[in-house]
């Protein structure tokens, strides 16, 4: 088992001017390279702060990371971006598309940080659509897909920079059962290729589909356990 994710004793503190709030009291965790990890809890029990963490997006007010072996807990701002761009996707409920923006020209974007060229930019972003089943879209503009197209592009946007880690928070709160399962099956063909996956949600149908069920209640583990009656969708997406 290689760990990908190893989080030691995290604490997150928020700091509310006259009294703190402790987001999450002490959460150790490890995640292994290749994984499909469904994280649920209860509204307000840190499922987010701890993606934010996991993500690089947010540092905790205590304890250790380590991911992909580099301990990244005292990395600078800058560090954690760079770490960030090379090894994290994300996927948000909200699917964050930019409405002017083609749908190609989307899946662009994380690349532009990167100093990819024009044609690099849109020979990837193409495969990445491709990936996702929507090749036939990639000049349309948001607006004009169903969401399950749109989580499907904010899908291949987080896969153009190869990461190793996916994470998705609540991917599929805006959507229907049917479009959910799409998506679903989208992460586990990600994952049968070698991505690690970890996915916030509130319901036991989604998380149904992944190997691991981490539950946290008020900032701490609740329980850890392996889904041996895994779903599995056959044929992925078209
Ligand atoms: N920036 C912040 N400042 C202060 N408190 C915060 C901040 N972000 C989150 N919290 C608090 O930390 C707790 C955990 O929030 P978090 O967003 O991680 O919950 P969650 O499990 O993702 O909930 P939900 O299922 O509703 O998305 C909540 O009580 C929230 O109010
Ligand atoms: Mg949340």
């Amino acid at each position: 088992m290689n760990p990908v994710v190893q989080l030691r004793d995290i604490h997150k503190t928020y700091d509310l001017g006259e009294v703190t709030f402790e987001a999450l009291g002490g959460v150790s965790l490890d995640i292994a390279e290749g994984e499909m990890v469904a994280l649920m809890g209860p509204s307000g029990s840190g499922k987010t702060t701890l993606m934010q963490i996991i993500g690089l997006l947010d540092r905790p007010s205590q304890g250790q990371y380590i991911l992909r072996g580099q301990d990244v807990t005292e990395l600078s701002e800058n560090e954690r971006a760079e770490v960030r761009n090379r090894a994290i996707g994300f996927v948000f409920q909200a699917f964050h598309l930019l409405s002017r923006m083609s749908v190609l020209e989307n899946v662009e974007v994380p690349m532009t940080y990167a100093g990819f060229s024009a044609s690099q930019q849109r020979e990837t972003a193409l495969e990445m659509l491709r990936r996702v089943g929507l090749a036939d879209k990639s000049r349309s503009l948001p607006s004009q897909l169903s969401g399950g197209q749109k989580q499907r592009v904010a899908v291949a946007r987080a896969l153009t920079m190869q990461p190793s880690i996916l994470l998705a928070d609540e991917p599929t709160g805006n959507l229907d059962s049917k479009t959910s399962v799409e998506v679903m099956a989208l992460f586990q063909q990600l994952n049968d290729e070698g991505t690690t996956v970890i996915v916030v949600t509130h319901e036991p149908d989604i998380a149904a589909y992944t190997q691991r069920i981490v539950r946290i209640r008020d900032g701490l583990l609740e329980s850890d356990s392996p889904n041996p009656q895994r779903k599995r969708i056959a044929g992925g997406v078209a």
